[in-house]
């Protein structure tokens, strides 16, 4: 596994956003006027578990879907609303507008963006391809449509090891992008030969090795959950890997009482939901008041809040745009992950 010298542009990570207090009372409210307006639009709500508690409630309650990348992917081509309103991060939307051209696809904030997609800039990425001709290109969700559309497939953590592993098989050396920690565990588990793009998640990249074994010594029965975007010294304590949905089941399906979990903890209001007997702590970060800059929150995810997602039901803007020649490229790699989900039977639904 070599991880290469790549230079990659330097990632502003913005602060998190200051949304105004709402009493109850204006918050049903306003969530009562976002029902109405969405009704209007032929509108659902295709919302991440790193978003806002409240967003994530009222996607439930609505009948639009709170998952992680993989099923937010798929979800999109089997409702028949009008309009997608993706609340999460910028590819998340570029998927669904990929997967479904003749949608509306519509986002809260469109600068809410990813350091792994930042990170991987299409220009550079497709250099990078020319110089490996020999190498299978599969790149991460996290990745502009126009990263897609240079790659032979796309994978979400979900379902990243099982493509991998299939192509492993078929004697295929891989070219991986963005994520460097994501990359090195899948070549770990596999033992494939894979060159790696230096990117990392600001959120993932802050877990630290050394609070987390402390932590762990005084909960000595919790189970740790760790995403696979964290540095390998965390991944190497944890007792389960994987994606925000694996995550999710192995809280409602291990006996512990307790968990230390490593992922943004936008994801405890579904954990606490199916689990509400769990104890959940939010393993180390360089702390608050500290040196972190993500405190085990997404900026981006942050971006996305009840307030402006009124507004863009009243205006309407803020809807992707892909190229045609763009997305006919970057549709073939989703695609292809997403029948070898369905042949493999891998994902398929949120966590219940
Ligand atoms: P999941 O696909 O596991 O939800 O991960 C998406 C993501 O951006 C994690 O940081
Ligand atoms: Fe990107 Fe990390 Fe935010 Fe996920 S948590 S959207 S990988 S920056």
């Amino acid at each position: 596994m070599v991880v290469t010298s790549q230079s990659i542009p330097e990632i502003r990570v913005p602060k998190h956003p200051q949304w105004p207090e709402l009493s109850a009372r204006e918050k049903d409210n306003l969530k009562d006027r976002i029902k109405t307006l969405l009704k209007k639009n032929n509108a659902v709500l295709v919302a991440h578990y790193y978003v806002d508690a409240d967003l994530q409630a009222l996607a439930e309650e609505t009948g639009g879907c709170v998952a992680d990348s993989l099923e937010m992917a798929r979800y999109g081509t089997t409702s028949d609303a009008d309009t997608l309103i993706v609340c999460g991060v910028r590819f998340m939307g570029e998927t669904a507008k990929i997967l479904n051209p003749e949608k509306r696809v519509l986002m809260p904030d469109l600068g809410a963006t990813c350091s792994l997609d930042e990170g991987c800039p299409a220009k550079e990425f497709s250099a990078f391809c020319d110089a490996h001709p020999d190498h299978t290109v599969v790149v991460y969700a996290n990745t502009s449509a126009e990263v897609k559309a240079r790659a032979d497939w796309m994978v979400t953590s979900g379902i990243a090891l099982p493509i991998v592993k299939y192509l492993a098989d078929k004697g295929e050396k891989i070219l991986w992008a963005p994520d460097k920690h994501l990359g090195s565990y899948i070549q770990k588990e596999t033992g494939v030969d894979m060159l790696l793009w230096p990117g990392s998640c600001v959120v993932h990249e802050e877990f630290k090795a050394f609070g987390l074994e402390r932590l762990h010594k005084l909960h000595p029965d919790a189970a740790v959950l760790v995403h696979p975007e964290s540095p390998e010294s965390v991944i190497e304590q944890a007792d389960v890997v994987g994606s925000t949905t694996a995550l999710i089941k192995a809280v409602q399906e291990m006996p512990n009482e307790e968990f230390i979990v490593a992922t943004d903890d936008g994801i405890f209001w579904k954990m606490q939901q199916l689990a509400p007997d769990k104890k959940l702590l939010s393993a180390p970060t360089a702390g608050e008041g500290a040196t972190c800059v993500s405190c085990a929150h997404c900026p981006w995810m942050a971006m996305n809040a009840l307030q402006n997602l009124e507004q863009l039901l009243i205006r309407g803007d803020n809807e992707i745009h892909i190229e045609e020649d763009i997305r006919k490229k970057a549709v073939i790699p989703i695609q292809r992950m997403l029948d070898f989900a369905r042949e493999h039977g891998i994902g398929g639904s949120p966590a219940k």
